[in-house]
């Protein structure tokens, strides 16, 4: 039972919970019109206190399309957060008005915290600083599930800033839930997985490397990300990091056939545009399967699915 339960990480549903708003998300893929009106009446609430192109607008498309409301800023300096009010305040006069609430902060632990302040409405992380993404999760786990239709008995290339990627922290701890899946982590030294993430992984699951060149043959999904500019505190340091991975059409050559390529998005440098059209490339697709994942998600939390 999901009904009025908050998401601050995907651990805090079981797989049980997890597969059942994937087959919800499928069905509202099939039939989006049984699904027009089941929010009537309810209304979100989105705070953004972080940039944001795919995670609002996915929930408040989401929304939308199941015929709920929504309010919000992705500015907080035209809310009251600019007069000094804490966001636990702001949270709670929130959900006088609001039914669910999304919320995206650059410090870790924010939306923990404020579900605390807020028992009784849902609280769903749209992402903690470079903590964890979970409705990022839900979206990747999704997409898996279509384009190789299977979560279990996988090796995931995970290449890039693996330090700062929350959507990355994320994602490995979730597909180490299921069975049999190995990765190979790929990034510089200096972005390497943290170990607190890695002590959660089961031995032997994980290999480390800084060259995706020879991991190229071996993996079926090949989950690129973006070097996190905004967590860096030295630009210089960024500017030296930012490209040392890039995709490209001769890197794709020594793919599998089957091999799929992800990435959160936004994309800066990392898979160069010429990739866009090869049929294995689905960050375009895993896009579009994270809107309906969140009208299965939102519907949940509300029970009104
Ligand atoms: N993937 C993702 O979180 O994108 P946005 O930052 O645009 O929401």
């Amino acid at each position: 039972m999901l009904k009025g339960r908050h998401l601050i990480e995907p651990g805090d549903f079981s797989l049980e919970e997890l597969d059942s708003i994937f087959a919800l998300g499928d069905h509202m893929i099939e039939k989006q019109e049984d699904y027009l009106e089941v929010a009537k009446g309810k209304l979100l609430a989105t705070l953004f206190y972080e940039p944001s192109t795919r995670t609002r607008f996915s929930f408040e498309s989401a929304m939308l399309r199941l015929g709920g409301q929504i309010i919000g800023f992705d500015n907080p300096a035209n809310s009251s957060v600019a007069k000094g009010e804490t966001i636990s305040d702001t949270l709670r006069v929130v959900s006088c008005y609001a039914d669910i609430a999304v919320i995206r902060h650059p410090r870790e632990g924010t939306a923990h915290l404020v579900s605390k302040a807020v028992p009784n409405m849902p609280i769903i992380n749209a992402g903690d600083g470079g903590h964890e993404h979970p409705t990022q999760t839900l979206t990747d786990l999704m997409t898996i599930r279509h384009e190789k239709e299977d979560l279990n008995n996988l090796v995931i290339g995970v290449c890039g800033d693996l330090l700062f990627g929350r959507t990355i922290h994320s994602l490995v701890k979730t597909l180490n839930r299921y069975k049999n899946n190995r990765f190979i982590f790929i990034s510089p030294r200096e972005l390497k997985m943290p170990d607190q993430i890695k002590r959660q992984l089961r031995p032997g699951s994980f290999i480390e490397t800084d060259n995706l060149d020879d991991a190229m043959h071996k993996v079926d999904i090949l989950y690129m990300s973006r070097v996190q500019r905004e967590r860096f505190v030295n630009e210089e340091e960024y500017l030296r990091l930012k490209d040392v991975y890039i995709l490209t059409n001769k890197k794709m050559k020594n793919a599998k056939k089957d091999m799929i390529v992800m990435h959160p998005l936004p994309r800066v440098n990392e898979i160069a545009t010429e990739v866009d059209a090869d049929s294995r490339a689905v960050y375009f697709k895993q896009a579009r399967y994270g809107m309906f994942v969140r009208m299965a998600l939102i519907s949940k939390l509300l029970g009104v699915d």
